[in-house]
């Protein structure tokens, strides 16, 4: 695997690949990596010949009072990691590389953004759609692939993707999960032991709704109510939301009559943990 933390550098060897024929898939993150990485970096290598992963905690995702310090990095294990997974080419750049002084431009949604956590992280979603652009402009990927998990950042990216005419086939993959259902993310660092019991409360809240769903509960703001009670029935729970929506615009649904998106942010402790589950209704 070569170590690229340069732009024109990237492009340079992309080009030539390209001119070789070979299709190239991407991976973009911001390391620390974990086995819902590695599941991507996995899927890009059995449908592409050349497999890109960049590393860069986006400064522009992150709100003045986010973890973007604390955010956990380790270089040298994520290295190795993607070195394991055969990837080929890590992008690392410097935030003076991806942003040099005089950068003024940011991409900005209309739609998508002003819900979940776009509504708790305000500028979140343009940091994102702004970073995720470039990242696809200078890697000018085949396919790009991006986890479920952030579901309304997938959402945010595939739009962006279609309304600026981007040529990459973007790729949702499913979410990944231990084995007792806490979903993978960076962020599960910052749980104690016992924070981490707590966390598995936003996994199990979905077989709740599954119940209330096999019941004929219908009302969306029941469901919403008694998950809400069920998650803080647990210590050091405080939550940011929970949101029954359309799985395509995220309009909020009040009476449940076709598939659903349950989109759930709660603070666990320090961490800000969010997770999903779409209840496809028959
Ligand atoms: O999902 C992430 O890790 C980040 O939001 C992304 C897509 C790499 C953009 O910084």
């Amino acid at each position: 695997m070569i170590v690229i933390n340069k732009i024109e550098d990237l492009r340079k060897i992309i080009k030539k690949e390209k001119l070789e024929g070979k299709k190239i898939g991407f991976v973009p993150t911001m390391g620390y990596l974990h086995e819902g990485h590695l599941s991507l970096i996995k899927k890009a290598k059995s449908e592409n010949s050349i497999v890109v992963c960049s590393i860069f905690v986006n400064p522009t995702q992150f709100g003045p009072n986010e973890d973007l310090e604390k955010y956990p990095r380790d270089f040298e294990r994520d290295k190795f990691l993607l070195e394991k997974e055969d990837c080929n080419i890590l992008f690392y750049p410097t935030v003076q590389e991806m942003y040099p002084d005089g950068f003024f431009t940011k991409v900005s949604l209309n739609v998508l953004t002003g819900k979940l956590c776009g509504k708790s992280r305000p500028g979140h979603f343009d940091g994102v759609a702004t970073v995720v652009t470039k990242l696809l402009n200078i890697v000018a990927p085949d396919n790009a692939y991006f986890g479920l998990k952030d579901y309304q950042q997938l959402l945010v990216i595939k739009r962006v993707v279609k309304d600026l005419n981007i040529d990459t086939n973007i790729v949702g993959c499913p979410i990944v999960r231990e084995k007792d259902g806490l979903a993978l993310s960076s962020r599960n660092v910052y749980l104690t032991e016992e924070q981490r019991e707590s966390a598995l409360s936003l996994n199990k809240s979905f077989s709740l709704v599954e119940g209330m769903l096999l019941k004929g509960v219908k009302d969306a703001n029941k469901i919403k109510k008694e998950v809400i009670k069920y998650i803080e029935g647990f210590r050091f729970t405080k939550i940011d939301y929970v949101e029954i929506v359309d799985p395509e615009t995220l309009e909020t649904i009040e009476e449940i009559n076709g598939n659903f998106l349950m989109a759930l942010a709660v603070f666990v402790g320090k961490a800000r943990l969010i997770d999903n589950n779409v209840f496809t209704i028959n």
